[in-house]
């Protein structure tokens, strides 16, 4: 039996994944702060285990994966949060907790996991297209993002000697108690059904970034493809609209 291990598995995108490898016949190693959660939907499954800690805390993380089998065949890093800041007003504070989790709870997770890391080991970490472009209130969202995309692409590069693959995943919107709190248009927005669908074929093919939905992505990656100037000048446009 093919096993998987996903950070930030209580809600939204991660519960989606957790639940669709399950049924798929994966053992499904679910990770999240909130053991109840994870333990109401593990009920009478009898290929999940849940694991809960917080992903910000060193010890905790080693302590919770550090384990004599932590041979998987994917590991997904989703675990994440996402605050706005006002007005291009820097909060230092807001960063730490926004790069705690979405930054250093995925290095967190790595280090404790590396010890099993083995040939055909399949590493994947959660990015977003917001990091393609400089978005407005993004600032620390974005660089956590941004910070992730080459997190992957150094890795995937270092670790590519021991067999093991490194994806990178950049979704667009999905609907989850994340972007629940976003209160501006989020075009071609998708459910947490759709994007589940969408890693799973993409990390199945060990896509190097499986970006979608592809719509939006390419046409970020367009804009992201332009001069600095022509893509601030078009950003501004387009989200002054929205
Ligand atoms: N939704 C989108 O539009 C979108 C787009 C691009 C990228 N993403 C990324 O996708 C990932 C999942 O987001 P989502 O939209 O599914 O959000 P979500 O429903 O809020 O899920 C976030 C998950 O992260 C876990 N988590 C948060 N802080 C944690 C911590 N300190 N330790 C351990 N687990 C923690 C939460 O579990 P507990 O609270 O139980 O710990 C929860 O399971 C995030 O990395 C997000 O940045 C989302």
């Amino acid at each position: 039996m093919k096993r998987v291990l996903i950070t930030g598995a209580t809600s939204g995108i991660g519960l989606q994944l957790a639940k669709d490898y399950s049924a798929e016949g994966w053992h499904v190693t679910a990770c999240g702060r909130n053991v109840l959660t994870l333990q109401s939907w593990a009920e009478g499954r009898d290929n999940v285990t849940v694991l809960s800690f917080d992903a910000t805390d060193t010890e905790a993380t080693k302590a919770a994966l550090v384990q004599e089998d932590m041979a998987y065949d994917l590991v997904i890093l989703n675990a994440g949060t996402c605050e706005y800041i006002d007005h291009g007003e820097i909060d230092v504070s807001l960063f730490k907790r926004v790069f705690d989790i979405n930054l250093f709870g995925v290095l967190n997770c790595i280090e404790a996991l590396q010890g099993g890391f083995q040939h055909g080991t399949h590493l994947a970490l959660m990015g977003s297209t917001a990091a393609y472009l400089g978005l407005p209130r993004a600032e620390a969202y974005g660089a956590s993002k941004a910070a992730i995309s080459y997190l992957a692409r150094s890795l995937s590069v270092d670790l590519e000697s021991k067999g093991v693959t490194v994806s990178l995943i950049s979704p667009g919107f999905v609907k989850t108690p994340l972007t629940d709190k976003n209160d501006f248009a989020m075009p071609m927005l998708v459910t947490p059904e759709e994007a589940s669908s969408a890693i799973r074929q993409g990390l199945d093919k060990k896509k190097v970034e499986v970006h979608f939905p592809k719509r939006f992505s390419y046409f970020l990656k367009f804009l992201s493809s332009l001069p600095m100037a022509m893509q601030l000048a078009l950003v501004r446009k387009i989200t002054r609209k929205a």
